[in-house]
């Protein structure tokens, strides 16, 4: 395929995420691990990923799930070692399949060496350190561990300090505020690439790069930022041209041209917030902010929304970047609800892969959505899960599951230990049954992304041509197929008044029929059709 044929590019390939916790566990302590993963490289060679992004799995005090790095030079001892991480490297190139890190560039963990040396040392600038003035720290600023006096800004929980790579406007009133070239930034600059080498080095293909915005501070238009990564970027061209740089930006349009491979749309992030992918499948229910009101998401099985504000963000981001497969869409990830979350029903999942694996963009599968796992609510806080009442992520964290046994298949440990508990749904989908069925979810995304990679119309080098942003969502791709989504749980007709779609042959179809002047589709249809 060209994902393999062409070098350095991921625009082809639909990516995998990995939550390295609770996907596969080699040793049965209840934890998932890096040896786990490589036993199951035959479910995603299967499947035809091409790519995964393993979530971090460096050494950790946990507290952020990994999040908060202790050691960006070594894997974490419940998850095995850099031998085992070699080993997947290996084996999953020799089917096919790319994998990339997660690169946590903006904040250590506090209790990091270079933190805990910082926290000593006036003289140090590692990270951004502010005195207290009329005995009081600046906003936003953490009351120092260690003997050096006043506090540290921190970049997502308090046990992240911030790396200091600089602001980009300086203050005399604020001394903080250091140049983006003073000593400290550049020596994290360095040490992000030497850490960026030695995985490389490794084999492993690229990065999702953690919170790749937040790295200078008070920095209008992402200027000073965008420079840093674009210098990164081009030391990647020279020395690692294969390599992949992914953002966790949520904007796309800004990101790409920041430096980065591709960016993922978000939940946040952009002008409007993350509101283009909330708009297309966010349900309210479990991981939600006040500021996101509760307008419906286009994904309704009521009907109620529109898929308008994803298509314009997404034609935007594209006329910035000139190539779609610059953008990512994901079903979900670990900090946000699964597309199986109430109150969405598990009869449209197939149509929201329909849509996901024959749009324009880098499709990103969450692991576990492929089978349709749902979110599980009020799971107890894990390792900072927990953002706010009504923001769990511990329910999209969950065993994968791979079969009908007691844990799933995820593990031979009691269930007392395991990471997160199995879904205790006794309907809860799994691996095993669902690859006997050939009518199973995780058949029909199978086959629809073995459609894509034998279809150059339907990925990203494809044209598209939205007809109806309503109900059913109606498009062309690549001048040759029309697909229709209806994720309601009403018929629904659309007059598409154009010539030559009336003998359309199906491709994959389920309850869409297309004549002369119009179509319709069936509650949570979905149809693909050459014309
Ligand atoms: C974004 C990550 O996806 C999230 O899981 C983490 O808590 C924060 N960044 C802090 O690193």
């Amino acid at each position: 395929m060209s994902e393999s044929s062409a070098p350095g590019r991921l625009s082809d390939a639909v990516l995998y995420q990995i939550y390295p916790q609770s996907f596969a566990d080699s040793d049965g302590d209840g934890v998932g691990d890096v040896r786990g993963v490589t036993e199951r490289l035959e479910h995603l060679a299967w499947l035809g990923v091409g790519a995964i992004w393993l979530n971090p799995c460096f050494a950790s005090p946990m507290r952020d799930a990994g999040y908060d790095v202790s050691d960006y030079f070594g894997i974490a001892p419940r998850y095995g070692d850099n031998d085992d991480l070699v080993k997947l490297v290996d084996e999953a190139r020799g089917r096919g399949i790319r994998v990339l890190l997660d690169l946590v560039p903006g904040h250590t963990s506090d209790r990091h060496p270079w933190f805990r040396a910082s926290a000593q040392n006036p003289d140090d600038h590692r990270y951004i350190w502010a005195q207290e003035v009329d005995g009081a720290l600046p906003q936003r600023f953490v009351p120092s561990p260690g003997a050096r006096p006043g506090g540290y800004l921190p970049n997502f929980f308090d046990f992240q300090p911030a790396l200091n790579f600089g602001y980009a406007r300086t203050d005399p009133a604020e001394p903080w505020r250091q140049a983006v070239d003073a000593d400290g930034p550049r020596a994290n600059r360095d040490a992000l690439r030497e850490i960026m080498r030695h995985w490389l080095a490794l084999g492993v293909s690229g990065f999702r790069v953690d919170m790749a915005s937040s790295l200078v501070k008070d920095d209008p238009g992402f200027v000073e930022t965008g420079k840093l990564w674009s210098e990164l970027r081009g030391w990647l061209d020279r020395e690692y041209p294969d390599a992949s740089l992914l953002a966790e930006w949520g904007d796309p349009a800004v990101a790409v041209p920041a430096g980065f491979h591709g960016d993922f749309f978000l939940q946040f992030g952009g002008a409007a917030d993350g509101l283009p992918l909330r708009s297309l499948w966010h349900t309210h229910t479990a991981t939600d902010r006040e500021e996101w009101g509760d307008a419906p998401c286009y994904f309704d099985a009521e009907a109620r929304g529109s898929a308008g504000t994803f298509l314009s963000a997404y034609a935007q981001a594209v006329a910035t970047i000139g190539e779609p497969g610059h953008v990512i869409l994901p079903t979900a990830n670990h900090d946000f609800a699964r597309l199986h979350c109430a109150p969405r029903p598990a009869e449209q999942l197939p149509a929201a892969f329909a849509f996901q694996l024959t749009f324009p963009a880098v499709p990103a599968i969450y692991y576990g959505d492929e089978i349709g796992m749902r979110y599980v609510p009020d799971l107890p806080d894990t390792e900072g899960s927990v953002l706010g009442p009504h923001y769990n992520r511990a329910g999209s964290r969950t065993p994968m599951q791979w079969d009908q046994g007691p844990n799933a298949g995820f593990s031979t440990a009691p269930a007392e230990r395991l990471y997160l508990p199995v879904d205790p749904d006794p309907r809860r989908p799994d691996v095993a049954s669902q690859r006997a069925d050939e009518n199973s979810l995780l058949h029909l995304v199978r086959d629809l992304i073995a459609l894509r990679r034998a279809t150059p119309e339907l990925g990203p080098s494809g044209s598209l041509e939205v007809l109806h942003d309503g109900y059913p969502l109606t498009y062309i791709r690549g001048g040759r197929y029309l697909v229709v989504i209806n994720p309601s749980a009403r018929t629904v007709e659309f007059a598409h008044g154009r010539t030559g779609l009336a003998g359309a042959t199906p491709v994959r179809h389920s309850g869409v029929a297309v004549d002369a002047d119009a179509l319709t589709a069936q509650p949570f249809a979905f149809g693909i059709f050459r014309f």
